[in-house]
């Protein structure tokens, strides 16, 4: 008997570092659950990454294995989960620049998401790359035709943004690309060492998935 054909999810991260704790709780935990029932794909945006680490390529190498090193040590599992490194798969650059004739910069321009990271970045003039990303984010989520998203609040917009390309493309050329729903996790998030903000490697007040035990130890008794 034929299978049921499962619904098919994509979710990742940038490689910008060591993910931590607050990574485990806020999304790592619920990949790993979902993998059981979806044909899951999770991708390493290295390009993605680029928008904001451009200035240190020669970093990237290594962020790429770490994520890549802390997923696996977490549970995500490779026999059922399509790990991979979007750099490494170009035709999501090529589908990239063909949705980046039927997006507009004011789409682009209004995206919160955008706004904020650029305000926190101090962008007053932001890059081409930095401002599309979201375009390029759609085509992550859609060349292997993903029917769902996995993702904080703050990719909502991006969400939005691709469902509103994929609509706009199969109006204009055929029906190729599902329109990918958002699922959200509504996890809180985790407090740092700190005791005040949100756990996040620029704060310095994470626990890494990667520290030893000692470390631990130390940071946990402060
Ligand atoms: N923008 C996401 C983040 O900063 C990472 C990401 C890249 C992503 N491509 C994606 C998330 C596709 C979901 C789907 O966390």
């Amino acid at each position: 008997m034929a299978e049921k054909k499962k619904k098919r999810i994509l979710t990742g991260d940038r490689p910008t570092g060591k993910l931590h704790l607050g990574h485990y709780v806020g999304s790592l935990q619920n990949r790993v659950r979902l993998q059981k029932e979806y044909d899951t794909f999770l991708i390493i945006a290295d390009v993605q990454a680029l928008t904001t680490n451009f200035e240190t390529p020669e970093k990237l190498s290594r962020d790429v294995r770490q994520v890549a090193t802390d997923y696996l040590a977490v549970g995500i599992d490779p026999e059922v989960t399509t790990i991979f490194v979007q750099s490494m798969v170009p035709e999501i650059a090529e589908l990239t620049v063909f949705y980046s004739m039927i997006v507009t910069v004011n789409q682009l321009r209004h995206n919160p998401t955008i706004k904020s990271e650029a305000a926190q970045y101090g962008y007053n003039d932001m890059t081409y790359g930095f401002l599309g990303y979201p375009v390029s984010q759609a085509a992550d989520i859609t060349f292997c035709k993903a029917n769902l998203v996995p993702v904080g609040e703050d990719q909502l917009p991006h969400i939005e943004q691709t469902r509103r390309i994929v609509r706009k493309f199969n109006n204009l050329y055929a029906p190729v690309f599902p329109e990918p729903e958002a699922l959200v996790s509504d996890i809180p998030r985790l407090v740092g060492l700190d005791g005040k903000s949100k756990m996040s490697k620029s704060l310095d007040n994470a626990i890494y998935l990667s520290d030893s035990e000692e470390e631990v130890n130390r940071k946990v008794q402060k």
